[in-house]
């Protein structure tokens, strides 16, 4: 496994390959990168890539981009044990040398949900993809359903701008008691992981009524956001809506997803379900 830094070494070394699956990371390495990683290995391309970057443009001034773990060495000992080919771990100069000022605009969707929060954040997201995809031009790139509306404008992007890259996603690995895996669940304390189960067991219980027939959206919404602020949390959204394009869910609607994303003190955690109605 080669660990690289530099874009001109990276291409040098990739222009051999016939096919490039690529996993893109802002690393601090769990098991949900991992199963994408295992993902990666059977797709039986010539070369895995992983990125390990954690992109400034995607965070607001007020978010956690210092406080975000960076554990370079930990991750490529993990990734050692992977068959991974490359990790790629450019610093901003390397893949920032002047300042962005040729960004991307994603598609409306991204300004509501996640973006409706945190404004840019997709704009941020899509231009360091896009230039990751340019640099490492790989054929397989994947991404977590954990994010799943980044993986729906990622999906996007690379429909509408024409790139030559299959985009798969990876199942959200979660704890025995559902609590989705994120780096930030670091940021929580013991009594706090256990509360932090909630934000899955809320949209748990709204997956289940919708399944059964309950088609009152706006109350299940509403009923889900009133008891997480019961027990301390700071509802952002959470919202049922349509799988393949994200708009608002109608009752006539059979795929469905419902996402969520809320504050527990200091840290924001998000979450989402995929529902099939009969
Ligand atoms: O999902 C992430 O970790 C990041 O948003 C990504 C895709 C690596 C871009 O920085």
């Amino acid at each position: 496994m080669e660990i690289i830094t530099d874009i001109t070494a990276l291409r040098s070394i990739l222009r051999n390959k016939k096919s490039i699956t690529f996993v893109p990371t802002m690393g601090n390495l769990h098991d949900g990168h991992l199963s994408l990683i295992r993902m990666a290995r059977q797709q039986r391309t010539d070369c895995i890539v992983v990125s390990i970057f954690v992109n400034h443009l995607q965070f607001l001034p007020n978010e956690d981009f210092e406080q975000y773990p960076r554990t370079l060495e930990e991750d490529c000992k993990q990734l050692k044990n992977y068959d991974v080919n490359i990790v790629f771990a450019p610093n901003k100069k390397t893949l920032y040398p002047e300042p962005q000022e040729t960004l991307l605009t994603p598609p409306p969707i991204a300004n509501e949900l996640e973006g409706k929060f945190r404004p840019g954040f997709f704009c941020g997201v899509t231009t360091v993809v896009l230039k990751l995809f340019n640099i490492i031009q790989p054929q397989i790139a994947i991404f977590g359903n954990k994010d799943f509306q980044q993986l729906h404008i990622v999906k996007k992007m690379v429909k509408q701008l024409n790139l030559p890259i299959n985009i798969l996603a990876g199942e959200t690995v979660r704890l025995k008691n559902g609590l989705a895996l994120s780096s930030r669940n670091q940021y929580l304390n013991e009594i706090q992981l256990e509360e932090a189960t909630r934000l899955y067991q809320t949209l748990t219980e709204i997956k289940q009524f919708v399944e059964k027939g309950n088609k009152d959206f706006k109350y299940l919404q509403e009923n889900a956001v009133i008891l997480l602020t019961k027990f301390g949390w700071r509802v952002d959204y959470i919202e049922l809506r349509q799988k393949d394009d994200l708009s608002n869910a109608m009752p006539n609607d059979t795929d469905l997803v419902v996402l969520g994303a809320a504050w527990l003190n200091e840290t924001r955690l998000i979450d989402n379900l995929e529902i099939r109605c009969k």
